[in-house]
């Protein structure tokens, strides 16, 4: 099985090349510094420096990727940014880097992606439930939140417009120990990403857009 990472330096990205690795799956993977791309070489990944909120760095991924025929692509990166409270106006510079980030970055590696996917792959992001509009009783961090919902809108078009090519799937990792989740965070980074690669690989054939937990639960959009 072949497989994609896109944000692999650190965090939920580098688990997923270490646990494809460790089942031997050919992996590449992509870093945006030095330290990152060792850290993947030396898991026997093949790694690939890309930024995805760089217009120029991004749209060279195509032609790095071209004939690889990925049985599963996961683009993982992404920021919070600067927490900013509901009715709060962020700052244009926090508002950039987010959505830069977090949206504009997956629609630009997404189409490259897709024409990379083997048949019938199997096609993820990293969302959060913090970006579900359904399921929100309370209001915070609404930058954030709005960037992961705008990312959930990217991943069901990619779906509907990928129809039976790949099944897509927009996944929470739950709340995990990273650099971004913090210490005190509900989950060790290796029991998310156990039960994210079981969501994926459970995945049916053509599904055409859906939101799930690490533990396979629907969450509503
Ligand atoms: N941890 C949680 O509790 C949690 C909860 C819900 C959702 N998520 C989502 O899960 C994903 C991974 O989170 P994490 O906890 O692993 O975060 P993390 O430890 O902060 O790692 C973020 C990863 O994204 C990469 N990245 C950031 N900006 C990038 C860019 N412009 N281009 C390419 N790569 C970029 C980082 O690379 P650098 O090392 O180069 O910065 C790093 O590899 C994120 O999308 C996040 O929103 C996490």
């Amino acid at each position: 099985m072949k497989v994609l990472v896109v944000g692999a330096s650190r965090g939920i990205g580098l688990e997923f090349v270490r646990q494809y690795r460790a089942d031997g799956d050919p992996v590449v993977a992509s870093a945006r510094d030095d330290a990152g791309l060792a850290r993947l070489t030396a898991l026997g990944a093949t790694a690939l420096r890309l930024d995805v909120a760089d217009a120029a760095g991004a749209s060279g991924l195509g032609w790095q990727i071209e004939g690889a025929a990925f049985d599963v692509a996961i683009v993982v990166a992404g920021i919070s940014g600067e927490r900013v409270a509901p009715m709060t106006p962020p700052t244009e510079a926090n508002f950039d880097a987010v959505m830069r980030t977090n949206v504009l970055g997956p629609m630009r590696v997404l189409p490259q992606i897709a024409e990379a996917l083997a048949p019938g792959a199997r096609l993820a992001v990293l969302s959060s439930v913090m970006g579900s509009i359904g399921g929100r009783t309370a209001a915070s961090s609404w930058l954030y939140r709005a960037s992961k919902a705008a990312l959930n809108s990217v991943l069901k078009d990619a779906a509907l417009t990928l129809g039976d090519r790949a099944a897509c799937v927009a996944l929470h990792p739950g709340w995990v120990r990273t650099d971004m989740g913090g210490p005190k965070a509900d989950l060790d980074v290796a029991t998310s990403v156990a039960g994210m690669r079981k969501v994926i690989a459970g995945l049916a054939a053509g599904e055409r857009g859906v939101f799930r937990n690490h533990d396979g639960t629907v969450i509503p959009w």
